[in-house]
């Protein structure tokens, strides 16, 4: 793929996450009648999700009908060597979403080759769309992000992801050993938008020990575009099968990858 044609692939991102975030948008002009099922313990699906997903899946279609597609409601299309692959969450944070929250999002991720190169976030109920890739600056409604000044969790605020995923012996110890060593947590529901929120020097870091390709992938793009570390996401199939994600600069992420592994 050359460059130009991850650069339309971008463009077209760019576009598409803010018409499917106005298209998940409308479904909370009447909150008290969205559609909402339970997949398990503390997940939820309503129809705007599905909805956006289609959206965003056949537009896609249309437009790069070579491309794989991964996404969290309709699943994955099969991958062929080197094809290029959308990785899609319609609604990151659906808790807050049927929840009457502003902190939810449309995440459209793009990989290729076991390489994340660009990413596309838009939280609408807060106006803010995030942006960036490999070769393109990350940026916050065009503009470029600057990064957190504080070098050690003791400095600022981390975002702390959890899900039902993890047991609570899992993710105790580790929060345990977070607290002891002087951080203070944050959670909104919307892992992508709290590391997008890494990438924009408000939060200091992310960490969680389980999260889905189609949470984290556009993120990391914008996160690595705006110059902060993360661990190989995409390492032991973490495409498919998800990952721990440790995000930040590159002292923040070490003392947040001592917390995870309790070293
Ligand atoms: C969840 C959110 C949450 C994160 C979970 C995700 P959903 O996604 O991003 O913040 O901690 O790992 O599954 O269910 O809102 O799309
Ligand atoms: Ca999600
Ligand atoms: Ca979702």
């Amino acid at each position: 793929m050359t460059d130009i044609d991850i650069r339309s692939r971008y463009d077209f991102a760019v576009a598409l996450v803010r018409e499917a975030g106005e298209h998940a948008k409308d479904f909370l002009r009447d909150r008290a009648a969205l559609e909402v099922k339970s997949k398990g313990p503390q997940d939820l699906a309503s129809a705007a999700d599905l909805s956006t997903e289609l959206l965003i899946r056949s537009r896609l279609g249309e437009r790069f009908p070579e491309d794989g597609f991964l996404g969290e409601e309709t699943g994955a299309t099969d991958f062929a060597p080197g094809q290029g692959i959308w990785v899609v969450d319609p609604i990151d944070g659906t808790q807050p979403f049927v929840s009457g929250l502003p902190s939810w999002c449309v995440s459209i991720g793009f990989v290729q080759d076991g390489e994340i190169l660009f990413g596309a976030v838009y939280a609408p109920a807060l106006g803010e769309l995030f942006a960036g890739g490999v070769g393109i600056p990350a940026t916050l409604n065009g503009a470029p992000v600057e990064r957190h000044p504080g070098q050690s969790i003791r400095e600022g605020i981390t975002g702390f992801g959890y899900s039902p995923r993890i047991s609570a012996d899992q993710f105790l110890p580790m929060f345990s050993r977070f607290i002891e060593r002087g951080g203070m947590y944050f959670r909104d529901g919307s892992g992508a938008l709290m590391l997008c929120n890494v990438a924009a020097g408000r939060l200091l870091g992310y960490v969680e020990a389980h999260i889905n390709s189609w949470d984290c992938v556009a993120a990391l793009a914008i996160i690595r575009a705006a110059g902060l570390e993360t661990n190989d996401f995409l390492a032991n199939d973490g495409l498919r099968k998800g990952n721990w994600i440790v995000v930040g600069s590159p002292k923040v992420r070490a003392e947040l990858e001592a917390v995870r592994t309790g070293s």
